[in-house]
């Protein structure tokens, strides 16, 4: 079972970032010999970038990316939709003269939202718009009623009587500071409330731009915790409570939630452009094909799963077989908490020392501009000289932990690289019905695409692989 640890690391670790806009070079003592080798593949870089912005595959391809998203929708772990979801792109990379497409059965949760309401009885009536938080359990069949106490902090939590917090509903409502830091409270709120006596925990939805939105995401029961429902409210309603406790008003809710959990069989998808030197070597190019049960699930993850289905199928279109194998995996249930991954890593772990790369798309498709890197100097220093060849989609950002599925291969020890976009606007989507395709844009989701397959092709082909020291 994935622990509660290794989520925390994931979810903090995108914001535990340093920003570089070119790497130093004078930490970088690359041999003439292989900057001349990356620099001879600008040729075939730009034929790839340019079939596929301008000779029709980008154009394809989207049309394709956004023909899945409308016919499939939101694409929860463990529901039906995901799982003709993946039987399509298996078909549809088979439609596209690869057939070397498999899929993989992984045990996972199934977390079923049946039914929600909320209403504010005191000081005055009014309806409150919720949206759980996933595995939350139940109210009881008659809800919840009971008098709400607005907390900003685990530490004010902390400091206040246990007499205040018992049998009331937690409202949490932490100001959004980044998404890594803020969003412990969707996380871990419920087990901290409930080990002061809470009955239920409303959070303060982790976005920083609100027009009444609800953003939803796993929270994890701590061991021996009495599991308490806990929900998504909009920076509204969280604010409004805040207000008039601030004014001495006693605030009245009432709840009702029910949910369902059981267990189902899912798949991770693999698709190989088996390398033609080295086939037992790969480079890992990954996005999830799960999402959350609201929105559409375009932005989260329909882009970068799209993108990194991508690099296989047009490399063999385009004949460019590089030397090493190029492996797309479409990840299942990275949103309940990267169990797709997990089930995967464990599965293949006596391959993990051919794993030359890895690389993941889940932040984003908007215009591409770079990388988030993680991995020694030296193989920084690559990467960085090979970005030079995509100016300007060259910036290079380090981190520990870039990415979320591809974390697990980081700690590994495994260099891997995750897509750097203009995405400031990607949590006022995430996870919420505002994740549909009108946030994506066809030109942007094309340029992404084409530095994506146009890089892995380099990495899969250069006669150094990348140094893990
Ligand atoms: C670059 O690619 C084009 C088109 O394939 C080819 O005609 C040309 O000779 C190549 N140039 C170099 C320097 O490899
Ligand atoms: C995939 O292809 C198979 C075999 O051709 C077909 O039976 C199935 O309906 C297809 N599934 C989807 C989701 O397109
Ligand atoms: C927590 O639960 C485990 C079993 O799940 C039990 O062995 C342990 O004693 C419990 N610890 C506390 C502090 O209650
Ligand atoms: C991995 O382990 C399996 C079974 O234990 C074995 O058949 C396979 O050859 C191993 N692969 C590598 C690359 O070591
Ligand atoms: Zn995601």
């Amino acid at each position: 079972m994935y622990s509660i640890v290794l989520q925390i690391l994931f979810l903090i670790s995108i914001n535990c970032t340093v920003i570089i806009n070119s790497y130093p070079e004078n930490e970088c003592n690359l041999d003439n010999k292989l900057v001349d080798e990356i620099q001879s593949y600008k040729n075939v870089t730009k034929q790839i970038i340019d079939k596929i912005v301008s000779g029709g595959f980008g154009t394809k391809m989207y049309e394709d990316y956004s023909k899945f998203i409308d016919t499939f929708g939101a694409r929860l772990a463990g529901s039906k939709a995901l799982e003709k979801a993946i039987d399509h792109m298996v078909n549809l990379t088979r439609q596209n003269g690869l057939n070397d497409v498999t899929t993989e059965e992984v045990d996972i949760p199934y977390w079923q939202r049946i039914y929600e309401s909320a209403n504010m009885f005191e000081p005055y009536l009014k309806k409150i718009s919720i949206l759980g938080l996933g595995t939350s359990v139940s109210t009881p069949a008659e809800g919840i009623k009971a008098e709400a106490i607005v907390i900003k902090s685990f530490d004010e939590l902390e400091k206040t009587d246990e007499n205040k917090i018992k049998g009331k509903i937690v409202v949490f409502d932490p100001p959004f500071v980044s998404y890594g830091e803020t969003v412990v409270y969707r996380s871990l709120g419920a087990s901290k409330a409930s080990r002061k006596g809470a009955v239920a925990t409303l959070v303060r939805s982790i976005t920083p731009f609100s027009i009444y939105s609800l953003h939803t995401g796993a929270q994890d029961y701590e061991n021996n915790v009495t599991k308490i429902p806990t929900a998504a409210i909009t920076h509204e309603d969280a604010d409004l409570f805040r207000r008039l406790q601030n004014l001495g008003e006693k605030i009245v809710l009432k709840i009702h939630m029910s949910y369902a959990m059981s267990r189902k069989i899912s798949r991770n998808t693999i698709i190989d452009l088996k390398g033609k030197e080295s086939p037992e070597k790969q480079v890992i190019v990954s996005g999830h094909i799960d999402s959350w049960d609201v929105g559409q699930g375009a932005m989260d993850d329909g882009g970068g799963m799209m993108i990194s289905w991508f690099v296989p199928v047009i490399l063999n279109i385009l004949k460019l077989k590089p030397r090493r194998t190029i492996r797309a995996i479409l990840w299942t249930a990275e949103e309940p908490g990267l169990i797709g991954a997990e089930a995967y890593l464990t599965k293949h772990i006596n391959e993990t020392s051919n794993i030359n790369f890895i690389m993941e798309s889940d932040e984003g498709t908007f215009k591409p501009l770079g990388l988030d890197v993680a991995g020694s100097t030296n193989a920084r220093c690559i990467i960085a000289e090979v970005l030079k060849l995509f100016t300007p989609i060259d910036k290079m950002k380090e981190s520990e932990y870039p990415g979320s599925d591809m974390t697990l291969f980081v700690q590994k020890g495994i260099p891997g690289a995750s897509l750097l976009n203009e995405n400031e606007r990607y949590f006022w989507f995430h996870h919420s019905e505002g994740d549909t395709m009108n946030v994506q844009n066809q030109e942007d989701v094309v340029a992404c695409a084409a530095f994506w397959v146009a890089f892995s092709y380099v990495i899969a082909d250069l006669s150094q692989d990348i140094p893990r020291q």
